[in-house]
C-alpha cells in the first residue's frame, strides 16, 4: 500500500518552491495537503492574498496532490493524529524563525507511530516575502480591500485598528510592524477619525468639515496603501444624504462607514454630558441604517451602528435596546462607545452582548479605558479595537516643541535631536531620489 505524506501549506502565491516540495513528496507515497486556513495563517502572518476556498482549487489541481484537508490551525498535530501520515514533507527553512516550535511538535507526534519528517532544502531566490512585498507594490483593488475587512474579522480573535489622516500616517498604519512571540504583529486596518481629520485641518470636530473634503484626505491615503478602512461618519447626515456617502465610499473600496447616533450640532463624543448634544430617536437612526443598507451596491460593504447611550449618560438598558434594534434595521456590526477611564460600563455591554441571539461584529474606541490590554477585549468579545486618534495626539506635542525651539535659540541646531534626519526623510518615501 502507498504510503501517506503530509504536506501543510499556506499556498498563497504559489512558486516554484511550492512545486518542488510537492513533487519530493509524491516521490515517498500520496500527497495529502493540509491547506492552511485562513485563520490558521492570520495566527502568524498576513492574511493571504487568496481566500482559503480559492487556494484550495490551485493546490487540488496541482500534479502530485492527491488529498486537500483544511489545516484549521498552525499547529500540524490536530491534522496529524487524525490521519497518522508516513511522512511529513516541509522545507528545511523552518528551522528558524516562529515555525521552530511547530516543527518539533511534528517530530514529537509522528514519532507515535514511527512516522518522518522529511525536508527539502529551501529553493534558492524565491521567497514569499519578496513576492508579498512585489504584490503590495502593485497595489490593491476596491473590491479586494473592502472585502478584506470581513475577512480579517473572520479570521483574527481581534482586528487592530489605527487611525490614519494623510498619506504619510497611512503608510505608518500599513507598513509599521513588530515581531514578538507570535510572529510578526502589525495594524489591520486604518481608521478615517472624524476628530483627527477635523484637528489636523484646523476645525472642530462638528461635522464642518464635509464629506467632500474628507474624501481628498481619503484619495491620498488609498493611493500610497492596500489595507482596509474604516471611515468615521460622524451622524451620518440626514438619510437623503447618508445614502450618496455610502455609494461614495463602496465605490472607492472603503469598507466600513461608522455611524453614531446623535442628531442635531454633533460634538465629540469624549466631551461626554459636558456639552450639548442629543441622541436620535431609535426609529429615525433605524430608518437611517436601512437606506444606508439598500443603497449599497455590494454585499460586502459594512454600515456599524455606533451606541452613544453611555457617553451620553442613558445607561446600559438603553444602549442594549438599541443594539438590538439597530441589527434588526440592518446594522452589520455595533460600536459601543465610552469615555469613562473605568472599563466597567464597556465590560457590562460586552457581557449584556454576549447573550444576544442575533450578534454582528463588536467595535469598541478605548481612548479613555486605554489600560486595558487588546487579550482583556478578546475576552469580552471585542471583534475590532481602534486606536483612535494617537498618530496625530503624539506627533502634535512634537511639533511644538521643535517650533518653540527654533524660537529659543533663534536657529534650528538644537531641534536636530528630535527630528528624522534630512538622509532618512529624502529616503522614506519610495520614488523620492
Ligand atoms: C473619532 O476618532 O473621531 C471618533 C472617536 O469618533 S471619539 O473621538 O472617541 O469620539
Ligand atoms: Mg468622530
Amino acid at each position: 500500500m502507498s504510503k501517506k505524506v503530509y504536506v501543510g501549506m499556506s499556498a498563497d502565491l504559489i512558486h516554484p518552491g511550492h512545486l518542488n516540495i510537492i513533487n519530493e513528496a509524491s516521490k515517498l507515497g500520496q500527497v495529502i495537503i493540509g491547506l492552511l486556513t485562513d485563520k490558521a495563517i492570520a495566527s502568524y502572518k498576513r492574511l493571504p492574498a487568496l481566500k482559503y476556498e480559492q487556494r484550495k482549487i490551485i493546490i487540488e489541481n496541482i500534479k502530485g496532490v492527491s488529498e486537500v484537508v483544511a489545516q484549521e490551525e498552525l499547529d500540524y498535530v490536530p491534522n496529524l493524529r487524525k490521519l497518522k501520515p508516513d511522512y511529513v514533507v516541509h522545507g528545511d527553512d523552518w528551522r528558524q524563525g516562529v515555525q521552530q516550535q511547530v516543527r518539533q511538535r511534528v517530530i514529537e507526534t509522528l514519532e507515535e507511530w514511527g512516522g518522518k519528517l522529511h525536508e527539502v532544502p529551501y529553493t534558492p531566490g524565491i521567497s514569499s516575502t519578496q513576492l508579498n512585498k512585489s504584490i503590495k507594490e502593485i497595489g490593491t483593488t476596491p473590491e479586494v480591500r473592502m472585502e478584506r475587512l470581513r475577512r480579517l474579522i473572520e479570521s483574527k480573535p481581534i482586528v487592530k485598528v489605527l487611525e490614519a489622516h494623510n498619506g504619510l500616517t497611512g503608510l505608518i498604519v500599513e507598513n509599521i510592524r513588530v515581531e514578538n512571540e507570535g510572529g510578526n504583529n502589525e495594524f489591520d486596518a486604518m481608521w478615517l477619525s472624524s476628530l483627527t481629520d477635523s484637528t489636523a485641518k484646523g476645525k472642530p470636530d462638528i461635522e464642518a468639515v464635509d464629506v467632500t473634503s474628507r474624501l481628498h484626505g481619503l484619495n491620498d491615503i488609498l493611493e500610497v496603501t492596500t489595507k482596509p478602512i474604516i471611515y468615521d461618519g460622524d451622524t451620518g447626515g440626514i438619510p437623503e444624504h447618508f445614502v450618496f456617502t455610502v455609494k461614495t465610499l463602496e465605490r472607492l473600496g472603503v469598507s466600513a462607514i461608522i455611524i453614531e447616533d446623535k442628531t442635531g450640532l454633533k460634538k465629540n463624543s469624549l466631551f461626554g454630558t459636558e456639552v450639548q448634544q442629543t441622541q436620535a430617536e431609535i426609529e429615525d437612526f433605524c430608518y437611517k441604517i436601512t437606506a444606508g443598507k439598500r443603497a449599497q451596491v455590494t454585499k460586502s460593504f459594512m454600515i456599524i451602528a455606533r451606541i452613544e447611550s453611555l457617553i451620553l449618560g442613558k445607561g446600559l438598558d438603553d444602549a442594549v435596546t438599541r443594539a438590538k434594534a439597530y441589527i434588526d434595521a440592518g446594522a452589520d456590526g455595533i460600536m459601543i462607545h465610552s469615555k469613562e477611564k473605568d472599563e466597567r460600563e464597556i465590560m457590562e455591554f460586552c457581557n449584556a452582548y454576549k447573550k444576544f441571539q442575533k450578534r454582528v461584529p463588536l467595535v469598541v474606541v478605548p481612548t479613555s479605558f486605554n489600560h486595558v490590554y487588546e487579550d482583556q477585549l478578546i475576552e469580552a468579545g471585542v471583534n475590532v479595537v481602534i486606536y483612535a486618534n494617537h498618530l496625530l495626539r503624539s506627533a502634535y506635542p512634537a511639533m511644538v516643541t521643535t517650533a518653540k525651539s527654533i524660537l529659543t535659540h533663534e536657529r534650528s541646531l538644537e531641534t536636530d535631536e528630535q527630528c528624522i534626519s534630512i538622509k532618512e526623510i529624502l529616503n522614506l518615501i519610495p520614488g523620492t531620489k
